[in-house]
């Protein structure tokens, strides 16, 4: 018998397991109503973590989300994280973290999505044109409280691994996810999870994929940096009690004089941050980055527009996302003890606490900018010679997250988003915080990747949150389309 040549073999091997990307396409097009339906339940469920009140609504929630994923067979687990503490001492069971996995051949790459269910408050009163919790259409725009950030990408994903499952299609990886239910209020007991599974759940895990964030523009989008944040308080405290300024006014140094004094040497005019030694550490912008930048699609104008303001710190589009995303600012967010109400009350508050933070970049180190930040607000109290009394405080040192875009994640990520949308995906990164990937990161040392769906204008923790059909729907298809490529990543040995 004369034997086959191996690339017969081959293809045939490749048929059988022919990637039939348009049947799946066929699939999602035809559930959507039924894609609607479950996100329109989910959004019905008040999942807001920063309310206690709404706590059973929270574990409500956790069990729908478990409910979901064990009725596709997957291996679910409620992991018990633990209680938080309340300001008056009492303790409160905290939401349990989903964990699930659906393994189709040990042989196979595994990813784990991350993902969360809890949302942002959301009340008519503060100005939503809808109920905040009745999922409305509008335009193709789907509205609600958390629709966007985070529910719809986390059942975009959940779908993706049920429509391989409806057509018989072994998944191209394993899939697990962890779900969440505390991001919106700093993630609680999940970072001592994390660290705990390490080698259990998370032992086999090879990506880790987030999709918690949007896109830019109209054009799809891959994110592979988030800024982190140094959260301070400058507290500075005179008299004894608050006093009014007909009767004391010129006798005493009053607090509030002192920190606007102080507040006002951390940042110059033009955006330049006057701590010595924070602008020396940022990692310098190199030329490829500068190129990657020009190629992004993003209307300064528009951007301007948006924000109703007649000029920005920057005139040119690269120096504008560099700023968003790659170098630190200064934001200074509000003055406790201040009077702030409608009036002219005269009083001289005895007491003030400033608020501010400072965005974290490479190569920044969160303890050595509070050391920075510390001795350099001292040093220009003293210079004041003020008899009151200064403590500065850290209250939030979260690191930034980068990844390395040379990694395969991210070429497969740029196939599957050509497939879906034909367009190649602007390489963003994120302005804001999202402590977990710096956690995965350091604690599993795997690749990471964030693929949002979202869409740049959805108004996530605003009024009027929304996510359109169309991104829904498609990015349902990029999740399916991108388990391929990925799959791909250990042929080719990328
Ligand atoms: C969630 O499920 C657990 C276990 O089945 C159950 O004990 C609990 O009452 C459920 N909680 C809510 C709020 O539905
Ligand atoms: C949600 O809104 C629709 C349309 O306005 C309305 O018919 C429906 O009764 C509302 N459902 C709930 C639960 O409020
Ligand atoms: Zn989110």
């Amino acid at each position: 018998m004369k034997l086959l040549p191996l690339s017969c073999v081959v293809l045939a091997f490749t048929v059988v397991h022919a990637f039939r990307y348009e049947d799946l396409v066929e699939h999602v097009d035809s559930h959507q109503e039924q894609y609607v339906q479950v996100l329109r339940e989910w959004v019905a469920v008040e999942s807001d973590s920063s309310d206690v009140s709404k706590r059973a609504e929270l574990h409500r929630m956790m069990n729908m989300t478990a409910d979901k994923l064990r009725a596709m067979g997957g291996d679910v687990m409620l992991v018990d994280v633990g209680e938080q503490e309340l300001p008056d001492g009492q303790m409160l069971a905290l939401p349990k973290v989903v964990t699930a996995q659906f393994i189709s051949n040990p042989q196979k790459p595994t990813v784990c999505v991350y993902g969360h269910v809890d949302v942002q408050p959301g009340k008519l009163e503060d100005g939503w044109a809808t109920e905040p919790y009745n999922l409305t259409e509008i335009n193709g725009n789907l509205y609600g409280r958390g629709v966007s950030d985070n529910k719809a990408p986390v059942l975009a994903w959940i779908h993706a691994v049920e429509a391989y499952q409806a057509l018989n299609m072994e998944l191209p990886v394993n899939v697990k996810f962890i779900i969440e239910g505390m991001e919106e209020t700093g993630s609680n007991g999940l970072d001592a999870m994390i660290v705990a599974q390490k080698d259990t759940f998370l032992g086999d895990v090879d990506y880790i994929i987030i999709s918690d964030c949007g896109w830019l523009s109209l054009r799809p989008a891959l994110t592979y940096g988030t800024r982190g944040n140094c959260y301070f308080s400058a507290e500075i405290q005179g008299p004894k009690q608050d006093l009014h300024s007909g009767v004391y006014g010129g006798t005493v140094i009053e607090p509030m004089t002192d920190l606007i004094g102080i507040l006002d040497t951390l940042i110059s005019p033009t955006g330049k941050i006057l701590i010595p030694g924070i602008r020396e550490a940022v990692a310098p912008l190199s030329d490829e980055e500068w190129k990657t930048y020009q190629d992004i699609e993003f209307d300064v104008e528009n951007f301007k527009n948006k924000l109703g303001v007649s000029e920005l710190m920057y005139n040119n589009k690269v120096d504008l996302l560099a700023h968003m995303w790659r170098y630190p600012t200064v934001s200074i967010h509000g003055i406790e003890g201040a009077f702030s109400a409608p009036g002219t009350k005269t009083v001289i508050p005895a007491k003030v606490n400033a608020k501010f933070s400072i965005r974290q970049v490479p190569n920044l180190d969160p303890a050595v900018v509070e050391k920075q930040v510390s001795e350099y607000l001292q040093a220009a109290f003293a210079r004041r010679k003020s008899p009151n009394k200064l403590k500065v405080t850290m209250l939030i040192g979260a690191k930034p997250w980068l990844a390395d875009t040379q990694h395969g994640l991210y070429e497969a990520g740029k196939k599957a988003v050509k497939r879906v949308f034909n367009v190649e995906p602007d390489m963003i990164r994120e302005g804001g915080t999202i402590p977990v990937a710096r956690t995965f990161q350091d604690v599993t040392g795997k690749g990471i990747i964030m693929i949002p769906i979202g869409g740049f204008d959805d108004g996530i923790h605003s009024q009027n949150e929304k996510i359109s059909r169309y991104n829904y729907l498609e990015g349902t298809k990029l999740f399916i389309a991108y388990l391929h490529e990925v799959a791909q990543i250990q042929k080719s040995g990328v």
